[in-house]
């Protein structure tokens, strides 16, 4: 049990860096040190320089990532590298906002790193600030900023109301037709399905990784010859104590994207599942819409 939880966080760490595969920039390149080697999962351990970013010798020298929508942001992570110079690192700002005036560098400050040791990943609590932008930024002149990894958490910003916060979110569902993963139901596109085999009651389930009351559920449909499949199909809001009802699909059309009115049930787990025997459940996209309560728990 306890090997399982071992990498249930790992693969969990893993998915949820909000850093990973997004667009970084930097006020200046370092001969070949790109600012994407920041968000490669390679800390740059062993040879820094192909796995660090850094800027040259500059005045106001600063490194960005922007999450494409806004969150808020529980913690960044950031390592320092190991060959040599972690002084580099010495008084960089972490900041957190959602515009590019003065290129992001304005934004409220999460942190100030006083100093990480060479090697060393460093954790800031950044207790859910609001941004799309997250900016490392040392002020002052003639300063190099080296980072070798950057890694940014939290959830789906509930103050923004288009946010769907089941995006990337943690899907599963319970059997598997081929590839046909239980994530392609929570990775923005909706022509990529998940599907499970013939089966007694089929679900599909997310876990929204925080407590939300859930005001409208979208269901995209398969395009298919197949798509009566979904009908009668249970979308439910759950929690540890509770099992909600939210609605009933009669019927959507064949690749088309129905609404579900929930009305604020409040719940972590959104569900879908259709009753009775040799049934089949294949969802293209499910998105969630709803207000955060509380605080993240990441
Ligand atoms: C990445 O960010 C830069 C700087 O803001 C911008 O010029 C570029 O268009 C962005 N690229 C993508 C793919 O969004
Ligand atoms: C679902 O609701 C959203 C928000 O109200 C709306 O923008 C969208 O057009 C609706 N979709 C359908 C298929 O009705």
């Amino acid at each position: 049990a306890n090997l399982t939880l071992i990498y249930l966080i790992i693969i969990y760490k893993g998915l949820y860096n909000l850093a990973t595969g997004r667009n970084v920039t930097q006020s200046s390149n370092f001969g070949a040190w790109f600012a994407e080697q920041a968000i490669d999962f390679n800390p740059g351990l062993t040879k820094s320089y192909s796995a660090c970013s850094s800027t040259s010798a500059q005045t106001n020298s600063w490194w960005r990532v922007d999450l494409s929508s806004v969150y808020r942001v529980s913690r960044v992570v950031v390592t320092n590298r190991l060959d040599c110079c972690p002084e580099r690192i010495n008084g960089a700002e972490i900041r957190i906002g959602n515009s590019l005036e003065n290129n992001g560098n304005n934004h409220p400050i999460c942190a100030v790193i006083s100093s990480i040791p060479a090697g060393v990943s460093f954790t800031y609590i950044c207790n859910d600030m609001e941004g799309r932008y997250v900016n490392l930024f040392i002020p002052g002149d003639k300063r190099f900023l080296t980072v070798c990894e950057v890694e940014v958490y939290g959830v789906a910003s509930g103050s923004a109301p288009t946010a769907n916060t089941a995006l990337w979110r943690i899907a599963s569902q319970s059997s598997q037709l081929e590839d046909w993963i239980s994530r392609n139901t929570v990775d923005g596109l909706r022509d990529s399905c998940s599907h499970t085999n013939p089966q007694t009651d089929p679900w599909w389930k997310v876990d929204l990784l925080n407590e939300y009351k859930v005001n409208r559920v979208a269901i995209t449909n398969r395009l298919s010859k197949y798509y009566y499949r979904i009908n009668g199909a249970v979308i439910r809001i759950t929690d540890v104590l509770s099992v909600c009802r939210c609605a009933v699909v009669s019927t959507i059309p064949s690749g088309a994207t129905a609404n579900f009115s929930c009305g604020g049930i409040e719940g972590r787990y959104v569900t879908v599942h259709i009753p009775g025997d040799l049934k089949i459940l294949t969802l293209c996209e499910v998105e969630v819409y709803g207000d955060l309560i509380g605080k993240s728990l990441l």
